[in-house]
């Protein structure tokens, strides 16, 4: 059995903070075997600089997937594409003969001696308009190797429940895990789904967690009641780790157990 750690959005300095509070904390409590989280907000609460993917290699995250916000540093395009293979974005992005999309939406891992297989993909309500992704997942899996890569962990970056908690019902039997991303809010749905696959509609964030999702509550309260434009601030209240701990059976590539991580100072 493979023991994985999968923990949700981090969320600017706070978020940085947390991990590097707690990890070791993960490390004692689970005994982790891979421990991967989604980074799309974490340099600024928006995005990922190199910098900062490299801060969270330093603080014990083996792998680092992302979301719809992953553009804003425009020194990470270069880094995608060349300088990292421990960094994804969705594989949704259009490719075309214009323009391409830089880095990947997938990577396979040789971690100890287990081969993983991580696949990002971004959900289209109310996010964005990229290629669908559930056929360009079903045509991504057609050519992966199954006798080789039988853990296989999907990041869903997605808004709505029901775009997320379809997904995981398609690819459950075809994968060993289907985590939702983006909301910063924790699910309490997770379970293993009848053919294997275990799922959890959002795995919540890593960052300051009285807050409106990592952003200065009184701040977004002021947005909500003025429908104007405002800056961002990311106070340090209460600092936690959201995520969920899945055991996977690596011979067979199905989950055996989830549970719902929620580590928080107070
Ligand atoms: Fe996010
Ligand atoms: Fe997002």
């Amino acid at each position: 059995v493979i023991r994985i750690v999968f923990l949700g959005d981090i969320v600017a300095k706070p978020g940085r903070k947390a991990l590097h509070k707690f990890i070791p904390k993960i490390k004692e409590d689970y005994k982790p075997d891979f421990i991967i989280a989604n980074g799309e907000n974490a340099s600024g609460g928006l995005g990922i600089t190199p910098s900062v993917v490299d801060e969270l290699l330093f603080y014990g995250i083996d792998f680092i997937t992302t979301g719809n916000h992953i553009w804003k540093h425009k020194e990470i395009n270069d880094y995608l594409d060349n300088k990292s293979n421990k960094i994804i974005r969705p594989i949704n992005y259009p490719i075309s003969k214009s323009f391409t999309t830089p880095g990947v939406g997938f990577s396979k891992i040789d971690h100890n001696k287990y081969n993983i297989l991580v696949i990002n993909v971004l959900g289209r309500t109310f996010t964005q308009e990229v290629d669908c992704p559930f056929s360009k997942i079903e045509h991504f899996m057609e050519n992966v190797d199954r006798d080789k890569y039988k853990i296989i962990l999907v990041d869903f970056h997605a808004e709505t429940s029901s775009e997320k908690v379809a997904m995981g019902w398609f690819l459950n039997g075809k994968v060993s895990a289907v985590v939702g991303t983006h909301t910063h809010v924790q699910t309490a749905d997770e379970r293993i789904l009848d053919k294997g696959t275990a799922y959890i509609s959002d795995l919540g964030m890593c960052g300051s967690m009285d807050t409106v999702i990592g952003v200065d509550r009184d701040i977004i309260i002021k947005k909500f009641l003025t429908c104007r434009p405002i800056s961002f601030k990311y106070p340090e209240i209460n600092l936690g780790v959201n995520g969920v701990v899945i055991d996977i059976d690596e011979d067979t590539g199905i989950a055996k157990y989830i549970k719902r991580i929620n580590i928080r100072e107070n």
